[in-house]
Parts: C-alpha cells; structure tokens; sequence
C-alpha cells in the first residue's frame, strides 16, 4: 500500500519540533482541501461569481476565492502559526502570537476558470518566524523564499492532488476516497531536463521585452527556426496546473513581466505563488528564475509584491536567461 501523507510527513519530520508543526499544518491544510473540494464539485450557482470587490492586488474576488480564504483561515487558526497572509486579505493576520511559523497563501489559484470547471487549486508557502518578525509583523512576509521550511500546492482537477517539498524531494499525493486520505503517488517526482512544450500567455506578446519575444518567436518557428525541432504549447491560465504537467513531462512556463503599469513585475505574487512553485520545482531538479535571478534569492517587498517567472526543465530556462544577457 503506497504511503500515506501521515506516514510521508512523518518520515520527513523526525523528531525535530518545529518540522513537526510544519508537518501538522500540512495535515490540516489537506482536510481543508478536501473540504474545499467538496464545495467545487457540490457546485451551487454563484462560486464563480464577482463579489463586487477587489483584493490588494487588483484582481476581482470571486465568490470562492473569499469562501476558499475562509475555509484555509479556520485551518491556520487551527495550526501552529503565528502569521497568515493571504492574497484575498489585505494584511497579514497575527494568529498564535508565540507560534515558531508563518503560512502566505493564494486560497483560489485560478479564479478565471472557476466557472468553466478548469482545473483550479491552492498554494501555500510555510516559513519560521523569528524574534525580529514578532517585534516587526511586515518583516515575517519579506524573508527570502531560500528560506521557506515547507511550501506546495493542491490541484482540485479530475483528480484531488497535494504536490509538496520539505526540501528534501518534491511528492506527489493524491486523494483517495477509499482510503479516506492522501496516498503517495510520485515519490520525489523529476522535472525532465528537455522541454518540448511551453506556458505562456501569448496574448501579452506585444507587452514583452524583445529578448523574450526572440525566445518565443524561436520556439514558434519550430524545426525550420534555430532550435531545429517542433514545440508544442499549453496555458491553462491555473499556474497550479501549469506547474503540474511541467513536473510530471517537463517544460518551460513563462509569465513575464509587461509594459501595462500593473503587470509591470508580471502578474504572479512572488510570496505565495513564485516562492513555493519555485521551492516545488527546485527540489525536483528544475529552475526557476525572474529571468535572470534564481526565484528563492529574491528579497520580497511586501506581501504582495508581484515577480517576473520563469520555471521548469532547467536547461531551458538556463537559455532564457541567455536570450536576457545577450538579446543580439
Ligand atoms: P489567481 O487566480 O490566484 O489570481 O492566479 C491567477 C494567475 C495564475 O494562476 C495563472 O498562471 C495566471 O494568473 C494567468 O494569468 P492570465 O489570466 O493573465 O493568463
Ligand atoms: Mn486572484
Ligand atoms: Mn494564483
Ligand atoms: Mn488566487
């Protein structure tokens, strides 16, 4: 019987204490998730409904990004955390003031497919907590995402997955009704190094920069152009099921940063959706970068601060950052 979540965190946590918590709010981060899927595929009119308002970022809040907010709030509060900070709140909420980490999440990644029923999911990036970010709470949200003690994402598709890393491997566990829990099913899952299929948004293609269109232009041109073979292209608009498919077959995906004044960073938040899809891939043999600087060495400046991201099979997005350094 392939391994339980609880037999995973388990083995990856020891006896250490603060592993341990990281590995108790990883337990009920998942039974939020169950209980957030049962919300998605019990439908109701109106989850992908505009609430009318906007979150710090701009982004219109649907009706489950604020139910999905709720439903992982009442988790954290259930959890060792002194801060949670969420893209559908404005600040981050002091939770157990004397609690050794801090969770950032994005409760409902892919809020523009809810209605469609496309793949959709949550990402969460778990960091510790020092004595400077008790004295100074806007501090506990800037720590590099090298720093990150636990981080992944869950995947409400066809099927109910946890992708995950303690930095030591990237799993793969999948919900299994019969079982009433999470089962293993990819221990330490591999990026393949070759990508033969990119993400990117190609409507944004006259906002980037040239090197960037040069990069996508040689992908585009196929085995007539420089790279002398055919690309394929996906984007599902769900960074959750991009990230995914490029683990289980490799890949490259791409948000680059934009001429638009709110997209000028690119659109995805380094905090809660670079750091832990870039600890996620990292620990699976894969890279990710701004273009140019590796994800997890970047210093956020707030809860919300946006980044470039690039990420997948790492020699290609080692050649992206060519294509950066010498646009000729
Ligand atoms: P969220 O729904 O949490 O705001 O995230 C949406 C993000 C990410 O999931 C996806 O890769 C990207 O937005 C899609 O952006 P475009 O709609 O601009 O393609
Ligand atoms: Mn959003
Ligand atoms: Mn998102
Ligand atoms: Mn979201």
């Amino acid at each position: 019987m392939a391994s339980s979540l609880d037999a995973h965190l388990e083995s990856q946590c020891g006896n250490d204490p603060l592993k341990r918590q990281v590995g108790t709010t990883i337990r009920n981060l998942a039974t939020a998730a169950v209980k957030l899927r049962n919300k998605i595929t019990a439908g109701g009119e109106g989850l992908g409904q505009a609430k009318g308002g906007t979150n710090a970022g701009g982004d219109v809040q649907k009706e489950l990004d604020v139910v999905a907010d709720k439903i992982f709030m009442e988790a954290a509060e259930a959890s060792p955390l002194a801060f949670f900070g969420s893209e559908e709140q404005d600040d981050a909420v002091l939770l157990k003031p004397d609690a050794g980490l801090a969770m950032a999440i994005d409760p409902l990644d892919g809020s523009s497919n809810i209605e469609t029923d496309v793949t959709i999911g949550t990402i969460f990036s778990i960091l510790p907590v020092e004595e400077e970010h008790r004295a100074d709470p806007s501090k506990v949200f800037r720590q590099k995402g090298s720093r990150q003690l636990g981080a992944g994402f869950f995947v409400y598709g066809p099927q109910l997955l946890l992708v995950m890393s303690m930095g030591n491997g990237t799993h793969v566990f999948i919900f299994s009704p019969g079982f009433g829990g999470f089962v293993e099913l990819n221990a330490s899952i591999a990026i393949a190094d070759k990508a033969n299929e990119f993400a990117i948004n190609a409507s944004n293609y006259r906002h980037w920069d040239q090197p960037i269109r040069s990069y996508i232009d040689d992908l585009l041109a196929g085995s007539e152009g420089p790279r002398e073979r055919d690309f394929n292209m996906r984007w599902v608009g769900s960074l959750v099921a991009d990230c995914y498919r490029i683990l289980l077959r490799g890949g490259i995906f791409l948000y680059p940063g934009d001429g638009r004044k709110n997209y000028a960073k690119g659109r995805l938040r380094l905090v809660y959706e670079a750091n832990p899809v870039a600890f996620c891939v990292e620990n699976a043999g894969g890279r990710a970068t701004d273009g140019t600087t590796p994800i997890l060495d970047i210093e956020p400046e707030g809860l919300h601060d946006r980044t470039p991201l690039v990420f997948g099979s790492g020699r290609e997005v080692e050649r992206v950052a060519r294509y950066i350094a010498d646009p000729s």
